[in-house]
């Protein structure tokens, strides 16, 4: 095979076949921590980033370009197609923010369900991009938030620690919660097979919300709505992540959910972890993204660690085990790369 017609390694591990060596990339890699991105962001505030196929693409690119990952994942956020649904959302300096919050069942009737094309047209562009100028063996990545963290911004209408009116409406309407999780569904199947469409060759839900339930309640409200989404991708063929924090109390319920990869945080060891998931699923993990401000040979003797725990079975993609910090020194993310890139050659 030519290198045009190669499988991106990213894809190749994701599908459990042998590599030569694990995949890297980092989530929340196109960020505050890059220079080159506090310097797009100079010129334009987030959301014109978000909504401009050229800037987007170039800010993901960058990324790849000063790390040397093995994906660019579509610069965009988990709360863009909440907007095309109808929601007023902010991006303040104090973190989102959404003016028109779900509270009962007229707000989740009046939701839209956007189209890929005239509602999310920049980010299809930007996906089409960003396949078009990346080198053939990196993987162009889609993404968007699980069903259960999308509507948990919708109803909280910003970050929460106690997610009071969320919990409220779950428990208060759960029919009213369910119909939100389900629309919300439908519209990110919409939003990710649009991002297939237009190049993405893996997907990854972002379930950062999903931690604050009971294991109980994560089958019912998360696991159930995430499923659904996943066995449309399943339909299409394309490989997909599951990722949530705080998830040591439901990875067997997670390794139900038809993701081909399950994204686990440093909180659980990672060779527990894939037991507990099952070895005929992918895992992705799991470094302590606080790590990252030790010395490097810290960073690297940690690194060699959780590649250690995975004992190289097929199917593991190196990552932090949540968003890199924005303090983070950009010469320690390159040396978790490089040690992550050079363990394969001991
Ligand atoms: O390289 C990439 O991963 C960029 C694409 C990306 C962003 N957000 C850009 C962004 C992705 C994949 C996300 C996902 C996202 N957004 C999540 C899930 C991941 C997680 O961290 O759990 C969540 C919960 C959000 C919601 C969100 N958006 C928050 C909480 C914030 C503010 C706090 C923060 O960490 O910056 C945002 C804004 C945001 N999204 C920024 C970026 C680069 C910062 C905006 C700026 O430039 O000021």
């Amino acid at each position: 095979m030519d290198d045009r017609s190669a499988v991106p390694l990213l894809i190749r591990a994701l599908r459990r076949e042998p590599v030569e060596r694990t995949p890297i990339w980092i989530m929340r890699q196109a960020g505050r921590y890059l220079p080159e991105y506090r310097e797009v962001r100079r010129e334009a505030d987030f959301l014109t980033l978000c909504r401009t196929p050229d800037l987007s693409a170039k800010v993901a690119l960058d990324a790849v370009a000063a790390l040397d990952v093995d994906a660019a994942i579509l610069f965009s956020d988990i709360l863009i197609p909440l907007q095309a649904m109808g929601m007023q959302v902010a991006f303040p300096e104090s973190g989102p923010r959404i003016d028109n919050p779900v509270r009962c069942a007229r707000d989740v009737a009046a939701l839209r369900i956007p189209d890929p094309e005239d509602d999310l047209g920049f980010v299809a562009a930007a996906v089409r991009t960003l396949r078009q100028e990346l080198a053939p063996d990196k993987a162009v990545l889609g993404f968007a938030g699980a069903p259960f963290t999308a509507a948990s911004y919708m109803v909280e209408g910003r970050s929460s620690r106690d997610f009071l009116l969320l919990k409220s409406l779950l428990l208060q309407e759960p029919m009213t919660f369910h119909r939100l999780l389900e629309k919300v569904a439908e519209a990110t199947i919409a939003c990710v097979l649009g991002q297939v469409d237009a190049g993405a060759e893996a997907i990854q839900l972002f379930d950062s919300w999903a931690g604050c339930l009971a294991p109980d309640d994560y089958e019912e409200f998360a696991l159930r709505h995430a499923r659904t989404v996943f066995a449309a991708l399943r339909d299409r063929g394309v490989p997909s992540i599951l990722f949530a924090s705080g998830a040591a109390g439901f990875l067997e319920c997670m390794a139900r959910s038809g993701a081909d990869c399950i994204a686990v945080d440093w909180r659980v060891d990672l060779g527990e972890a894939w037991r507990r998931i099952g070895h005929d699923r992918a895992i992705q993990g799991n470094l302590d993204p606080i790590v990252l401000f030790g010395p490097p040979p810290a960073i690297a003797r940690r690194a060699r660690a959780i590649l250690d725990a995975a004992q190289g079975r097929p199917g593991h993609v190196f990552n932090l085990g949540h968003g890199i910090h924005k303090d983070t020194p950009v010469d320690h993310a390159r040396a978790l790369i490089a040690a992550v890139k050079n363990a394969a050659a001991r």
